[in-house]
């Protein structure tokens, strides 16, 4: 079933995340210049091509009406004690007759090494099985990215496959991409941390 209504912010202990709005545009592409070498990998091609503010909004806007759409569901991430914006994650490709979703995410530079990641992708996880109420979620990243795969192991993912040679790197080097999931059953954390 598809969920009604979805509420556009919750917090962790440490974060906050909420779903983007028109004036997050200059700070959004503040952060892409800032970390364009650290993302480069990781950023689809749609923020690729911005050039400015306005370019951001316009992405920001169709993002806006994905969600609406119930497509996907992009969460920023900030720090709830500076108001300092963190990183982003998201819920995306969702199948409602399973129903299941895929996590990503991805920190700025300067926020990683302190467990942001794992701790907004819990409340993220947290969300999806208790507000969209899906039965698993997908996490997929490149076999050469050990940070990502540490993220998935201390959230509870199992890794499920490894499609060979399935990523062309921006260096043009082939990697494998491994798929993880995590069901519903197995996530009892409200209780357990
Ligand atoms: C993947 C990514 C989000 C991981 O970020 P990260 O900072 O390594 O992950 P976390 O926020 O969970 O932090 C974990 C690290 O912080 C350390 N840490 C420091 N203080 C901590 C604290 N208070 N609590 C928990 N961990 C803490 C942990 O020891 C851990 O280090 P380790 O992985 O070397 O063992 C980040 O590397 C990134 O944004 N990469 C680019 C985009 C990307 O690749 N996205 C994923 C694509 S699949």
């Amino acid at each position: 079933m598809i969920p009604p209504d979805i509420p556009p912010e919750f917090s962790s202990t440490r974060l906050l995340l909420r779903r983007y709005r028109p004036e997050d545009s200059a700070a959004y592409f503040q952060m892409l210049q800032a970390n364009q070498e650290h993302l480069r990998e990781f950023l689809p091609s749609l923020w690729q091509e911005v050039q400015n503010e306005a370019d951001v909004a316009t992405v920001l806007r169709q993002l806006a009406a994905e969600w609406d759409a119930r497509n996907l569901f992009i969460f920023g991430v900030w720090e709830k004690e500076s108001g300092s914006y963190v990183g982003e994650l998201y819920l995306a490709n969702p199948d409602w007759q399973v129903p299941c979703v895929e996590l990503g995410y991805f920190l700025v530079k300067d926020k990683t090494g302190r467990g942001y990641a794992t701790e907004a992708a819990r409340a993220m996880i947290q969300f999806a099985f208790e507000q969209l109420k899906v039965n698993r979620i997908d996490l997929q990243c490149a076999a050469d990215n050990l940070a990502s795969q540490r993220v998935a192991e201390r959230c509870g993912f199992t890794l499920e496959g490894r499609q060979r040679q399935r990523q062309r790197k921006k260096d043009g080097k082939l990697v494998d991409r491994l798929w993880y999931g995590l069901l519903h059953n197995e996530y009892a954390w409200p209780e357990n941390h």
